[in-house]
């Protein structure tokens, strides 16, 4: 009963206590279109101290016990966006080892090789999307179904969306490389009706 009580005065309170105002949202600026998109920021402030990076609580004394990123990089292979890094040939060249569970790091990934490509309308190449370099560092839930239907040509999406941070915007831009690699991902040429023959 008092449990019941309380509960009723905690929705009174909240019903009756204004709302808090929305927070104005952040000017996009031209040198940086998307704010929170952490790697497509100026390239002087991308892989920041932790202590700068906006995720990291700059007051936590464990801050110090974490290797800083631009140390960490230095050995991997350099890529010419983002975080300056390509994880992708990082990895096929054994410079870094991803513990594949938090929970057991004996586990190894189970990689799936399959490639599903998207045609593109206009003058880009197709989008081809590898199952292997993403299976290879994620758990298929990490997409599936939250993300993407596992069915090829189940999900519309376009660029916009994706530079919005959805679909593959979701990782593209903030943990994966950025958008502006497009050919990272258009990499797929179309059938002309000469290549055809
Ligand atoms: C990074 C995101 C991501 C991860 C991780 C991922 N998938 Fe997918 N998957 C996709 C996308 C994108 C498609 C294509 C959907 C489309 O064409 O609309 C797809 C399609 C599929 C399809 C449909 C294939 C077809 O021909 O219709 C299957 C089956 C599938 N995934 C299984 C898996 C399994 C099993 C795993 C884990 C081993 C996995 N996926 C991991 C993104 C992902
Ligand atoms: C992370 C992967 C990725 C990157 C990087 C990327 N694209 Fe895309 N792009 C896609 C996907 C996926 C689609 C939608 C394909 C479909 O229709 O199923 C798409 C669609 C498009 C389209 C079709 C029309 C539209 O707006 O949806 C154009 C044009 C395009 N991209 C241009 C670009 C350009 C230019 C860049 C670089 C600045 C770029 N893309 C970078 C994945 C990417
Ligand atoms: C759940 C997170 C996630 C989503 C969603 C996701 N990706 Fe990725 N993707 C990654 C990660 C992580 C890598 C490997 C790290 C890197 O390359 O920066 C990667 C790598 C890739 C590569 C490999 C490039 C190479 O050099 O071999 C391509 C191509 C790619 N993604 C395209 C796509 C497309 C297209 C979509 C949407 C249909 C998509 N990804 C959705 C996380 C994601």
């Amino acid at each position: 009963m008092k449990t019941a009580a309380r509960t009723l005065l905690v929705l009174l309170v909240s019903l009756t206590s204004p709302l808090p105002a929305a927070e104005p949202a952040k000017p996009a600026t031209a040198d940086n279109p998307n704010p929170f998109n952490r790697l497509f920021v100026p390239p002087a402030q991308r892989s920041s101290a932790l202590q700068d990076d906006g995720i990291h609580d700059p007051q936590t004394p464990g801050l110090d016990l974490l290797q800083q990123p631009a140390q960490a990089f230095t050995p991997l292979d350099r890529s010419s966006a983002g975080n300056y890094v390509n994880w992708v040939s990082s990895l096929q060249h054994g410079k870094f080892k991803p513990r594949y569970s938090q929970a057991d790091p004996k586990q190894e990934a189970m990689p799936m090789d399959l490639s599903i490509v998207m045609e593109v309308k206009g003058s880009m190449p197709n989008v081809a999307f590898p199952h292997k370099a993403h299976t290879e560092v994620l758990e298929c839930t990490n997409c599936h179904d939250a993300i993407f239907t596992p069915k090829k040509g189940a999900n519309r999406m376009s660029m916009a969306q994706i530079m919005l941070g959805q679909k593959c915007g979701v990782c593209h831009g903030s943990v994966a490389f950025p958008v502006t690699e497009c050919r990272r991902c258009h990499s797929e040429a179309k059938k002309t009706a000469a290549a055809r023959k």
